[in-house]
């Protein structure tokens, strides 16, 4: 049966893909947060996954307003990337993984999941800046591209994301095949990128965040959309990322890394690595 090494989380701001592009990772601005990734890579030395489930949220590129589903789970056998005007060069396509698409969109809707089915789709920078960071040689392996809907409300629960999350993870664990699979979320964390509050961050809710993701993520289910905005911002939400990757555990969640850095951007950027243990979720780290 296939195995679920465990779960990571990064920011996925598209300033970081032009320090990528422009070899950046030492410059004073970008060292702090480049070396915060490292140790999520030497896990990955690690852990070695066969198969990558990347939870993010599509910001325009694929889905725009007129058709925007809550969740959506590509099954494609590759995923292109595209200009989206943020001045980054358009990637290489990546690989897929049809076999565990298909076994992921079969589960899902067993569980009651009204799930989008994707045979086509573009990756945006949500999908393609965690990519290169955990994979900068970029050979990542072929990926389940999970889209959450956190741009256009109403945005699903935070309950809602963590069941997604936890239905992922049995998944993951009932495919027959020997394959080791690591589950990853993007996005946030606190961050605004306009109105009044551009540019809000709020340290102290980020680090409760980075806490309960590991020893009680289901505490985070109890924020409502709006106290989520409230309190981390209205891009923000992307959380809800971060919180059905932790519920996707089915072990014990064991921290093997999280790095904190202010800012990126307008953005407070975070790198978390989770492993996923035999034992139960209740005990935490
Ligand atoms: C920024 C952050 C995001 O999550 C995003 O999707 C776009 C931009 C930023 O901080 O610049
Ligand atoms: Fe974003």
């Amino acid at each position: 049966m296939a195995k679920l090494v465990g779960g990571m989380a990064v920011s996925h701001v598209p300033a970081i893909g032009r320090a990528i592009a422009d070899q950046k990772q030492q410059d004073a601005y970008w060292k702090p947060f480049f070396d915060g990734v490292e140790p999520a890579r030497a896990w990955l030395e690690e852990v070695r996954p066969d198969a990558a489930v990347v939870i993010y949220n599509d910001h325009g590129l694929n889905f725009f307003l007129d058709k925007m589903p809550t969740f959506a789970v590509g099954a494609a056998p590759q995923y292109r990337n595209a200009d989206e005007g943020w001045g980054l060069p358009v990637l290489h396509p990546f690989a897929g993984d049809p076999a565990l698409s298909w076994r992921l969109i079969d589960h899902l809707v067993g569980e009651e999941f009204d799930i989008t089915t994707c045979q086509d789709m573009l990756v945006d920078h949500a999908f393609c800046i965690p990519m290169e960071l955990f994979w900068p040689d970029g050979s990542p392996p072929p990926a389940v591209p999970v889209v959450v809907n956190t741009v256009q409300h109403p945005l699903p629960s935070a309950l809602r994301c963590f069941k997604l999350g936890q239905a992922i993870g049995r998944a993951i664990e009932a495919w027959p095949e020997d394959k080791r699979v690591v589950v990853i979320a993007t996005g946030g964390l606190s961050n605004q990128l306009d109105g009044e509050r551009a540019g809000f961050i709020n340290r102290a809710f980020d680090q409760l965040c980075l806490d309960k993701l590991v020893s009680d993520p289901d505490a985070l289910t109890g924020y409502s959309t709006r106290d989520l905005v409230e309190l981390s911002g209205s891009q923000g939400v992307e959380i809800l990322m971060w919180i059905a990757m932790s519920a996707a555990m089915t072990g014990r969640r064991r921290r093997v890394h999280s790095h904190y850095h202010v800012p990126i951007s307008n953005t407070a950027a975070a790198v978390l690595v989770i492993e996923n243990e035999p034992g139960t979720n209740a005990v935490a780290a």
